[in-house]
């Protein structure tokens, strides 16, 4: 029967579409889809073929696998082919393999006890290493298995490739095989440099040994951090291997070559799943990328009875862990307030199945990353979901972006509150500034506003608050004042003791001084000490939430940043209602008066730090003194710092302050400067 035309079209484009990946992927070093499509792309244009063997052409894609020859490296010919795994990706298809393993080798008994060599699947390029009375003569890539390309003058600037063996016992011609990869923090490090320096990073661990493995210059091999794992033997001349697989990867480490550290022996199915579940938990420590594990039987006797079907043997298979990285459609865009304000884009995806687990949310991280990957409503687009890490979208597909397609903003209301939005300029996060008042930080807010250098309300513990919140219990700190003693003793798990002590230390919490209360209302950048620089100066609370920017940033410590904060936070109404009723529930504090700041004191324009133990004053009266007198308290010594007030046991900053030449004052020769 004639392929139908249908037929024949899809063919075609798959044919286009491989070739456009196949550039992407070996000359232009940057992947547009995950390998799990490729596969399936690959592995529909070889179906399609084998069912109409008539339209395979020399030129299809399926024709040629692995990489292409570079035409500026010298091609080798590997006598003996190097083969490829197949795959099995779950449980049953593993009992499949094995009973064909045990059928194939006449086993009456099932085979269970059937010993595998299991090692993890290193994500790296293969490599073939040919010693030569010891001494490495070559190195090659895999490249279609029968066909590579000589490496040998990069290999050879690998640490982990001896260039002469150890020992002795070797056969006189010996071709080792291996993995070469480049770990995770390797990988990481050359990446951040190489962004630092404008230049080209690779999109992953194994794109990245390929390509260093197949530079022309070695001196650039060099520069790329590799590392090496052997795992098998092709030729053997002129000397005799051990028996079994694993007794030669022993006597290969012997030699000086390198072999991978998680190498066991396992019995039957069973062993294999064993051995599969415990790397795949290791799997985020091992520091190197691995895809799966790889099975094989030990014993080199069964291996050739075994013998191999087209380019794979069959006593050996991978299993293979679920793909990482999956196609999906974005179908909408939502913003998640975290507990701190912060504004998270999530993307809504058609679920996908990646990492083990069905995906239907994936992180975009914020505004900025969600622009610079384009990302659109309708815009296919790779998932990752790597271990427990949060699944994210990683790129677009732009080939496949659809022409109607949703651009995302962000909203200039908080989803969960309605407050404004806020974006400093230059800071990638956006934030909510409902504060308290919105739910989705409320949580957080309160555990602040307890706290022991706020209002020091003990007994109400994390776990009490976030019930609190999820029952909606309490929407506001002033609603901690509405807790009464019959309530709380309600309460699972709480007695009528600790609901007693509870309700006295919220109760003592009223009294309270202005300082602690600005710091518990959670103002952003707004910490202890700004707090209390600003009660200092005010005195009161009216006047602070009166102030204007310009009024703040005359405030010692608090620049034009945190001013804005501040300025922000009592804009917002409902900030302002919670601080009334939190007044009318009884907590109060002691005004003081506003702080005159000399306009031209003894101080002004002069910079101070403090350190070590005062003679009779604490560090914060002394701050508060010196910026009554114009002067600016800062935390670290500096150039320009212009004074450092030093007590007793005073340590690195008067050190520090010795080196740069800052003037060293005690308690007294402070004292001393303000009588002139
Ligand atoms: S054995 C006939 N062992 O997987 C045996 N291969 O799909 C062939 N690989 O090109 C190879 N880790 O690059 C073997 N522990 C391991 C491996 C491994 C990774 C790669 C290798 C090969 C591909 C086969």
């Amino acid at each position: 029967m004639a392929a139908p035309a249908e037929s024949r079209k899809r063919i075609e484009s798959l044919r286009d579409e491989i070739r456009y990946h196949n550039h992407r992927y070996h000359t232009l070093d940057d992947i547009e889809i995950p390998d799990a499509e490729y596969d399936r792309l690959m592995r529909e244009l070889q179906d399609l073929e084998r069912e109409y063997p008539e339209l395979v052409t020399p030129d299809s894609p399926t024709q040629r696998v692995g990489g292409e020859p570079s035409d500026a490296l010298q091609t080798v010919e590997h006598r003996l082919p190097m083969l490829s795994l197949d795959n099995v990706f779950s449980e049953d298809e593993l009992h499949e393999f094995h009973r064909r393993v045990a059928e194939k080798l006449e086993f009456e008994d099932g085979a269970q006890d059937l010993q595998y060599a299991a090692e993890p699947k290193l994500d790296g390029a293969a490599i073939s290493l040919l010693y030569q009375d010891g001494v490495l003569v070559r190195a090659a890539t895999r490249g279609d298995g029968t066909t590579g390309e000589d490496i040998t003058h990069n290999a050879r600037t690998i640490e982990s490739i001896p260039l002469r063996l150890l020992g002795d016992g070797y056969p006189n011609m010996l071709e080792v095989r291996g993995e070469v990869f480049m770990p995770l923090a390797g990988f990481e490090a050359y990446n951040k440099k190489a962004r630092a320096g404008g230049e080209k990073t690779f999109v992953n661990p194994r794109n990245a040994a390929a390509g260093s493995l197949r530079q022309l210059d070695p001196k650039l091999t060099a520069e790329r951090p590799l590392d090496m794992y052997v795992y098998s033997v092709g030729l053997v001349e002129g000397g005799e291997l051990p028996g079994r697989h694993s007794e030669i990867i022993e006597q290969l480490r012997s030699w000086g070559l390198k072999t991978c550290p998680e190498r066991r022996v396992v019995t039957g199915v069973e062993g294999c799943l064993g051995y599969y579940e415990s790397i795949g938990k290791k799997r985020g420590e091992l520091g190197y990328d691995i895809d799966g594990v790889v099975y094989k039987v030990d014993s080199l006797a069964m291996q050739r009875e075994l013998g191999f079907v087209a380019r794979a043997p069959r006593w050996a298979v991978a299993h293979k862990f679920p793909a990482q990285e999956e196609l999906t459609v974005v179908v909408g865009v939502e913003f998640q307030v975290g507990r701190t304000g912060a504004l998270t884009p999530v993307a809504r995806l058609e679920p996908v199945f990646v990492g083990g687990v069905t995906v239907s949310n994936a992180t975009l991280h914020n505004i900025d990353e969600l622009h610079r990957k384009d990302v659109r409503i309708g815009d296919t687009v790779i998932v990752r979901r790597a271990g427990d890490v949060i699944p994210e979208v990683v790129s677009v597909v732009k080939r496949r972006r659809p022409k109607k397609t949703r651009r995302v903003h962000l909203p200039e209301r908080c989803p969960v509150c309605d407050s404004h939005v806020t974006r400093e300029e230059g800071e990638a996060v956006a934030r909510c500034t409902g504060g308290l008042y919105c739910k989705a930080q409320r949580a957080e807010a309160l555990k602040h506003f307890v706290s022991r250098r706020a209002m020091d309300i003990e007994g109400l513990g994390a776990k009490l608050i976030e019930q609190f919140v999820e029952e909606d219990r309490i929407k506001n700190p002033a609603e901690i004042y509405e807790l009464t003693n019959e309530e709380l003793a309600e309460r699972e798990r709480m007695g009528e003791k600790s609901a007693e002590n509870l309700i006295n230390s919220i109760e003592a919490s009223k009294s309270t001084s202005l300082a602690r209360f600005l710091f518990a209302l959670g103002i952003r950048e707004v910490g202890e000490a700004t707090a209390q620089s600003l009660a200092a100066y005010f005195g009161n609370l009216p006047a602070i939430t009166r102030a204007s920017v310009d009024d703040l940033v005359k405030v010692p410590d608090v620049g034009p940043v945190v001013a804005r904060r501040i300025r922000d936070f009592f804009d917002e109404e409902h900030n302002l209602d919670v601080i009334r009723q939190l007044q009318d529930l009884g907590v109060h504090w002691q005004d003081t008066d506003p702080m005159q700041v000399a306009e031209d004191g003894p101080f002004t324009g002069k910079t101070f730090v403090i350190t070590g133990t005062l003679p009779g004053m604490t560090r914060d009266e002394a701050k508060a003194l010196i910026q009554k007198e114009g002067g600016k308290v800062t935390g670290s010594v500096s150039k320009k710092t212009s004074y450092l007030l030093a007590g007793e046991k005073a340590g690195s900053k008067l050190s520090k302050a010795q080196q740069l030449e800052v003037e060293i004052l005690d308690l007294d020769a402070l004292l001393a400067l303000l009588q002139h």
